[in-house]
């Protein structure tokens, strides 16, 4: 799929990502992802939020650490909700992969649960590189890719007394382009990629990771999903800090 057909799909669903998915309660979200972004950018004053979608981490950010934001997505759909919602942060349409702006002018930059969607994985590092200064602050948070392997998901066993529920990886190497019907009749566009791609791009473009981040899923995202009380050391995320 190319990336203009990828960019249609966002906005096709743009109304079911900002209407229903960013507003229900999503307790690892506002938990640990929010916090842990807003702890490394202490001090921050200007941020570049790659792929910010309709900018709920963007307007977390100007909220809690009181800098700039701006929140760039190629979907106008996603950054008009945004805008309607909250004109605070600045919403510029464009590629991750090709950003309109000069090089050095930001001193923190975040693509929160985006290269799991984004084709153009080196290109987006390096660029996000070219627009950081020299010690700028790199945050990646990512859906797990080795819990998040196509195909992969809870398998009952009902042959084991009692029975016994697992969590299925399927091929975790294989680097794949794939669909996903994340809810009945909304399809996404996602990127498999093993952890190892997205390290060794980053050290490709120059990064030095400082810190990865496997939190285990929190006690109030089991309370609202108890299908997942037995699986909560299987991580959903990855959080990767680096520095430019
Ligand atoms: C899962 S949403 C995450 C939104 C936001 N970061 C958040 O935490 O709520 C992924 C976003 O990435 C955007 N996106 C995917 N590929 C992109 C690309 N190549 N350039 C710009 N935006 C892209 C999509 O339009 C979508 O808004």
């Amino acid at each position: 799929m190319e990336d203009d057909d990828r960019r249609m799909l966002w906005d096709e669903n743009s109304g079911w990502w900002t209407g229903k998915y960013t507003t229900r309660e999503d307790p690892d979200y506002q938990d640990i992802v929010l916090p842990f972004i807003g702890d490394v950018f202490l001090g921050a004053e200007r941020v570049i939020d790659l792929g910010g979608g309709e900018g709920r981490l963007s307007r977390y950010l100007m909220d809690k650490n009181k800098c700039e934001v701006v929140c760039v997505d190629f979907s106008h759909r996603q950054l008009g909700t945004g805008y309607l919602k909250d004109f605070g942060p600045s919403y510029v349409q464009s590629d991750i992969a090709r950003l309109p702006f000069e090089a050095g002018v930001f001193d923190s930059a975040v693509a929160c649960l985006v290269f799991e969607h984004a084709l153009e994985l080196l290109e987006t590092i390096e660029e996000a590189s070219r627009v950081l200064r020299p010690d700028g602050k790199f945050v990646i948070v990512l859906n797990h890719p080795a819990m998040q392997t196509p195909e992969s998901g809870f398998v009952f066993d009902h042959e084991v007394d009692p029975p016994s529920k697992y969590w299925r990886i399927s091929d975790y190497l294989v680097e794949v382009s794939h669909s996903e019907e994340v809810e009945k009749g909304i399809f996404l566009p996602f990127e498999h990629r093993p952890i190892s791609k997205y390290i060794n791009s980053l050290i490709e473009a120059g990064f030095t990771i400082e810190r990865l981040y496997e939190p285990p899923i929190s006690d109030r995202y089991v309370e609202v999903n108890p299908e997942f009380s037995n699986v909560r050391y299987i991580p959903r995320l990855l959080l990767i800090v680096c520095s430019n």
